[in-house]
């Protein structure tokens, strides 16, 4: 399709549904709709799709999805798969997430956060910071855990965008006068709507593009002027479309790719990370035969396999089920602790919460002064205008997803 690969991820999933509803099928089938989507594009959608089932009751609606809360209102039927593909549940949502919210948590399913909530409480689980931060003492909001404040703000910046400003050859400006820095050990997320130039500012920030203006700096020196083996071994790209960064036909020659060293050094280092994100029995596969959710795990690994001075993560948790996000969580966790200066780019509200120390808003091209989460998330009129919303976390007075979801772990 002409000028589809112009598209930003969230616009070209939105494009496909729109196609997909003009052809007014009988059975939809959508396998996670919404997983590129900013959190105004989810409710157009959910809100889209709740007007059809109404329009045509004949209408019958498959929704595929890890992450629940938007989509439970338009479900009459839950199904559950277990790991190894055996119908795990077939009931009601309300008897699913109710009678069998502790079963599902133990499958490694993700709940609506209400449930995690009302799991959380019932085991004397919810902490005080979890409440709206509206309501928030400082004091609670001190308690959070995480981020909590520039790691070392004293140290040279690993990367700087100094005035940036970009276009792509055909057309209007996509970043405007764009300045921000990020610290050794710092996590920073860049959050906004789809298409206001998240997956353009990581291209640049690993000299993919050039700025057309401004200066985009890394470790002091323009990342243009760095040779291309030096920034593959010092700067990482996760892109948002895993596929657009395999380069072997096999999982195993994808992460050894990206690691120097001996060949037991390469060999171990590649199979430890591939056991970590669970991958190890994929090996031998080719990339392009993972499911979407493991292809996302590759990508990552192959960043995460080697140290790296700046690692620039563009969507690094869709498709994650819930253990999965923990453990691509600790390594980047792992990552800033040895000093890696990380940017994460996200739609994932409560990722934000949970792990940035400093939270970038964009809009239409343009960058917002950094804050802390608890300020960020404080401000919901700020919020509202950049087409966010609050991490459901913090909605729902859950002291971290992970904790109240899975049961005895
Ligand atoms: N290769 C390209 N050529 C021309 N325009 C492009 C190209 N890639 C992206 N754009 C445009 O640049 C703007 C920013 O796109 P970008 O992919 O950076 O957005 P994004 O913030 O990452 O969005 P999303 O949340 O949907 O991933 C969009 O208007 C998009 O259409
Ligand atoms: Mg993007």
């Amino acid at each position: 399709m002409n000028g589809f690969d112009r598209l930003s991820g969230g616009m070209k999933q939105r494009l496909v549904i729109a196609a997909l509803l003009a052809m007014q099928p009988d059975i939809l089938v959508l396998d996670e709709p919404t997983s590129n989507l900013d959190p105004a594009g989810v409710r157009d959608v959910v809100e889209l799709l709740g007007r059809l089932c109404a329009e045509r009751p004949e209408l019958t609606l498959i929704l595929v999805e890890h992450r629940l809360d938007a989509v439970v209102p338009l479900v009459q039927r839950v199904l559950v798969l277990d790991s190894a593909g055996r119908l795990a549940l077939d009931s009601s949502p309300g008897e699913a997430f109710s009678t069998h919210a502790e079963q599902l948590a133990a499958l490694n399913v993700w709940l609506p956060s209400e449930t995690y909530a009302r799991l959380a409480a019932s085991r004397g689980e919810l902490a005080v910071w979890g409440a709206p931060r509206r309501q928030m003492s400082e004091a609670q909001v001190s308690s959070k855990p995480g981020g909590g404040g520039l790691s070392q703000p004293d140290a040279a910046p690993v990367l700087e965008f100094e005035h940036v400003s970009f276009s792509y050859r055909s057309g209007r400006p996509v970043l405007r006068d764009l300045s921000f820095a990020v610290h050794p050990g710092e996590v920073c997320a860049v959050v906004g709507a789809n298409g206001c130039g998240k997956s353009t500012l990581a291209k640049l920030a690993v000299g993919l593009h050039g700025p057309d203006a401004g200066k985009v700096l890394f470790d002091g020196r323009p990342v243009a002027e760095i040779p291309a083996r030096t920034v593959a071994d010092r700067l990482g790209l996760v892109f948002q479309n895993p596929e657009h960064q395999f380069v072997t036909d096999c999982v195993l020659d994808e992460v050894r790719f990206n690691v120097q060293g001996s060949e037991e050094e390469v060999q171990s280092a590649a199979r430890r990370v591939l056991d970590a994100l669970r991958l190890e029995e994929f090996v031998d596969r080719n990339p392009f035969a993972l499911s979407h959710g493991q292809k996302r795990r590759l990508s990552a690994a192959t960043m995460l396999v080697s140290p790296k001075e700046l690692l620039v993560l563009d969507e690094p948790t869709f498709g994650q089920d819930p253990s999965a996000l923990e453990e691509l969580l600790r390594m980047l966790n792992a990552a800033a602790d040895q000093g890696t200066a990380v940017v994460v780019i996200t739609h994932d509200m409560d990722l934000v919460w949970r792990r940035a120390d400093t939270v970038y808003g964009m809009q239409e091209g343009r960058m917002l002064p950094g804050r802390k989460p608890t300020e960020f998330f404080a401000d919901i009129e700020h919020l509202i205008h950049l087409g966010l919303e609050e991490p459901a976390c913090v909605r729902y007075g859950v002291a971290g997803l992970e904790r109240a979801g899975r049961s005895g772990k």
